[in-house]
């Protein structure tokens, strides 16, 4: 089985390195290649890759994740959350491929406190959320033989995550100020990888199985509690890492001004995910503390 990667250096991507690599050979261009184009601004190039290479499986990691400057720069966000995940389904059908890809949390509006579940209306309310939400629908009408995961709040030892920020600052200030009215659930990139390596193998046996999930760790938190529970982690392995923060204050979301406006639900309903892939998926806390033990 041959396996077309893109995005290979982010959180998830880099993780799928690992996870996709037993399944069979695995291309990954990045986005510099000259050889194979592996940027999704490149429309053109983006479908001569597909075409060359041939895959039976693409996976696509890569997107524009930088929420704030989203709303600055709508017709890149648009491109490549959009425009290009549309391409890769053109092109996976007409080879027949199966095309993974990765949505969000932030397509919902946030409203209520009960997770979200599939069926459950998108409104998304920044540029961010728009754009992946269009991404998944150029897919849906283009390609049937899709995975897209809906994922939440994604951290990795490698790469930039609200739970890196708040182990640098804890360690520069004595005081931190966080948001606790936003919910959801820390996932792991690694989490993301593995559960994306055996969801292929199950759908390529059994292709009905095919469509969009809701992809998070269980149990729920606030960016508050997240704090928390980092620094908890770090204090535990005082040798390695040196917390100066004494304090952690909980703010409403109003207490930051930001570009983009971010849902205060963003809990996901997993039970789909969860009963069709025979998979009970671990609460957040395990993964924030093995990433915790990564950085040590
Ligand atoms: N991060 C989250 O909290 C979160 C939450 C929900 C859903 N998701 C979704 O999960 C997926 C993976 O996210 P992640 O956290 O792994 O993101 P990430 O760490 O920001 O990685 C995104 C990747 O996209 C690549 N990229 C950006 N512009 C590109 C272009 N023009 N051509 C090719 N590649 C380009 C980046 O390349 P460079 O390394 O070269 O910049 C990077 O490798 C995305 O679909 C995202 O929308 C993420």
């Amino acid at each position: 089985m041959k396996i077309l990667l893109l995005g290979k250096n982010g959180q998830v991507g880099w993780e799928l390195q690992r996870s996709l690599a037993p399944l069979g050979e695995l291309v990954a261009p990045c986005r510099e290649d000259s050889d194979l184009c592996g940027d999704l601004s490149n429309l053109d190039g983006l479908a001569r890759t597909v075409q060359t290479v041939w895959p039976d499986v693409i996976v696509n990691a890569a997107a524009h994740t930088a929420v704030d400057r989203a709303e600055s720069e709508p017709e890149l966000a648009h491109t490549l959350n959009a425009l290009a995940p549309g391409v890769l389904a053109r092109e996976a059908t007409n080879i027949g491929a199966l095309l993974v890809h990765y949505s969000t949390d932030y397509v919902f509006d946030g409203s209520g406190s009960r997770p979200w579940a599939e069926a459950d209306t998108p409104a998304p309310l920044s540029v961010y959320g728009r754009t992946k939400l269009e991404g998944e629908r150029l897919i849906q009408a283009a390609c049937a033989q899709h995975l897209i995961f809906r994922t939440s709040w994604v951290y990795a030892a490698r790469g930039t995550n609200f739970a890196k920020t708040m182990l640098r600052l804890a360690q520069e200030r004595e005081r931190l100020t966080v948001i606790d009215d936003q919910f959801g659930a820390p996932t792991g990139a690694e989490l993301i990888a593995d559960v994306t390596a055996h969801a292929i193998r199950q759908c390529l046996r059994q292709p009905h199985d095919a469509g969009l999930y809701h992809l998070a760790a269980s149990g729920e938190t606030s960016w508050h509690g997240y704090a928390n529970q980092v620094l908890a982690c770090a204090r535990l392995m005082h040798s390695a890492i040196k917390i100066k923060a004494t304090e952690v204050v909980a703010v409403p979301s109003s207490a930051f001004t930001t570009a983009a406006r971010r849902p205060l639900n963003s809990r996901l309903d997993t039970t789909k995910l969860q009963h069709c892939f025979g998979l009970t998926l671990p609460r957040w806390e395990q993964g924030v503390g093995r990433m915790m033990g990564e950085l040590a």
